[in-house]
């Protein structure tokens, strides 16, 4: 009798497990809604999730499925699947299956953009992780931000490329993401174009294709493929022949990834520009397609960039800029299949600043060189992580060191702020008091000179952080060496940009700028503290900046 029971008590459990197991395991819906939504928990370790239409696999991602409480929820863009039928595996824990749900809203729209640590007056993706900014473009009156994007995490991994489109580069909209992994792998960085003359042919009458070339990473190598759009980036079809570059031997290297291209007028034809081991290496085209390896200069790492721009504004005197992922810069001559060095290699930025792109496709009535970095910027307790940094307009100048970068925020900017104060000639204890109200600002431009006398360190803190530390004895600005253009002058000027969780500086008009995280759980007793002794706050100026969002 106590055998039978026991039996049963068995039998009944395996019953009870396999039941469960069996509801738990697949979920099959006929998708009539815009979007999934998906419950993370980064208490859970990341597994693969699939989504299957007839038997054939669609999507497939690494995703920590949260089998109870979720840190917070992603979203998946279903339109493409829409009135399909769709079974959803999961090869980890897979309590938390039925907890995804479909909807026309994705989990949280509630609180788009006003969530606590939400960045104000830079792009951030609505949810998920994001990396270097991709395919920076300008077409048909709008510019085009793709960037790297885990849409299913707000840590790395699962590689896509996320799209966002602006009309002034300061307000953006986010769009469904543009290119989804594939056979060759996940999709990492790279650039676009306008192919105006038709020369892959991707084009139709009268509209010529966007192409985005970008690496496809998969573990035994990076690849390069490309991908066409028709309809201004928002659908995207890859090249049947791809890869296009696959140059791991050559090197006996994975590392070949980044693409960079644009065309090249005088020699009419297409440039890319790629990372391969050690360096960056020059290709020509003249489709798109077919590319012939011609050069490779050493001393790069990832993210290529390549581009021409005049010294101190004068078209007939033009110098070419070539860096790698860190912005570490040499200046020097191109002639479309090699760049030969003369002067490098500098910095004209340093922080959280990484992998930077230029737009390509300004038009050339506007002329400028614009650039986006991402930052490595985080944002604790948020459905998403990095952001990107501020548009900065990109120029050489002649300054007593020889030729170099500056980089300052783009006019474009200024629509967000409202001066709320303008002071001139004031003593450190002054400034401080007339800052107090503005120590809680989400969001704060502030330009300022400061002039030291008998101090040999001076600067401005906020709640204790070293918003600006200009030590004038071992010619360092928070830590990093620079040296003034005048060197007698005892004076340097700050433009202070904070956000939410960053802060840029731009140096003595773009000079150097830097930028970090923004610390207020430091949150000392002083706010903003003009700080060094006998130091004169020469000019400080205020601005109050509106939300990107609203
Ligand atoms: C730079 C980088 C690139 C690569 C991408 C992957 O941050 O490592 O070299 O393409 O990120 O996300």
């Amino acid at each position: 009798m106590k055998v039978r029971t026991r039996n049963v008590l068995i039998l009944a459990s395996a019953l009870m497990t396999c039941i469960s197991t069996v509801e738990a395991q697949d979920l099959t819906m006929k998708i009539t809604k815009k979007y999934l939504n998906l419950p993370v928990s980064h208490q859970t370790d990341r597994a693969v999730m699939t989504f299957d239409v007839g038997g054939k696999q669609e999507r497939a991602f690494d995703i920590r499925l949260a089998p109870e409480n979720p840190d917070y929820w992603v979203f998946c863009d279903m339109s493409a699947l829409k009135n399909k039928e769709i079974k959803i595996s999961y090869n980890g824990n897979k309590a938390g299956i039925n907890k995804i749900y479909q909807a026309d809203e994705i989990a949280g729209q509630d609180s788009m953009y006003t969530e606590t640590n939400r960045p104000q007056i830079h792009y951030t993706q609505r949810r998920g992780w994001n990396n270097d900014p991709n395919g920076l473009l300008h077409y048909d009156g709008e510019y085009h931000l793709f960037y790297q994007h885990n849409p299913y995490e707000r840590d790395w991994g699962n590689m896509h490329w996320g799209h966002a489109v602006s009309k002034d580069l300061i307000h953006w909209e986010e769009l469904p993401i543009a290119l989804y992994p594939d056979e060759h792998g996940t999709m990492f960085s790279g650039s676009a174009v306008i192919d105006y003359d038709n020369t892959s042919g991707f084009g139709k009458k009268g509209t010529p294709a966007m192409v985005a070339i970008y690496t496809a990473d998969n573990p035994e190598k990076q690849v390069q493929c490309i991908a066409y759009s028709l309809d201004k980036g928002r659908t995207w079809t890859k090249y049947q022949g791809n890869p296009v570059i696959d140059s791991k031997a050559k090197w006996n290297s994975k590392d070949t990834r980044d693409p960079k291209v644009f065309w090249h007028k005088p020699s009419n034809k297409w440039v890319l520009v790629l990372n391969e081991r050690d360096g960056h290496s020059i290709y020509n085209s003249d489709n798109l397609k077919d590319w012939t390896f011609e050069s490779h200069i050493t001393g790069f790492w990832e993210c290529p960039e390549l581009f021409e721009l005049p010294v101190d504004g004068n078209k007939n005197n033009t110098k070419w800029v070539m860096y790698g992922a860190s912005g570490t810069y040499m200046i020097g001559s191109f002639d479309g299949k090699k760049f030969t060095p003369e002067a490098g290699k500098y910095y004209y930025s340093t922080g959280s600043i990484y992998a930077a792109q230029t737009f390509t496709n300004i038009p050339e009535s506007d002329g400028r060189r614009i650039q986006i970095g991402w930052g490595r910027i985080s944002h604790p307790g948020m459905p998403f992580n990095g952001m990107m940094l501020l548009p900065t307009e990109l120029s050489l100048r002649t300054t007593k060191d020889g030729v170099r970068l500056f980089s300052k925020p783009i006019k474009e900017f200024e629509q967000l702020q409202t001066k709320a104060n303008q002071w001139s000639s004031l003593t450190a204890d002054k400034a401080n008091d007339l800052l107090q109200q503005y120590n809680d600002a989400g969001t704060l431009r502030i330009r300022t000179t400061i002039k030291l006398s008998h101090a040999t360190n001076a600067g401005l803190n906020l709640f204790g952080q070293s918003l600006l530390n200009y030590d004038m004895n071992f010619n360092l600005v928070n830590g990093v060496f620079y040296s003034p253009e005048d060197m007698t002058g005892m004076e340097i000027t700050a433009d202070i940009i904070l956000d939410k969780t960053s802060v840029e500086v731009f140096i003595d008009n773009g000079a150097y700028s830097y930028s970090m995280e923004r610390r207020p759980d430091l949150k000392n007793k002083e706010g903003f503290h003009f700080w060094g002794n006998n130091i004169e706050v020469k000019n400080l100026e205020v601005y109050t900046l509106r939300s990107i969002w609203k």
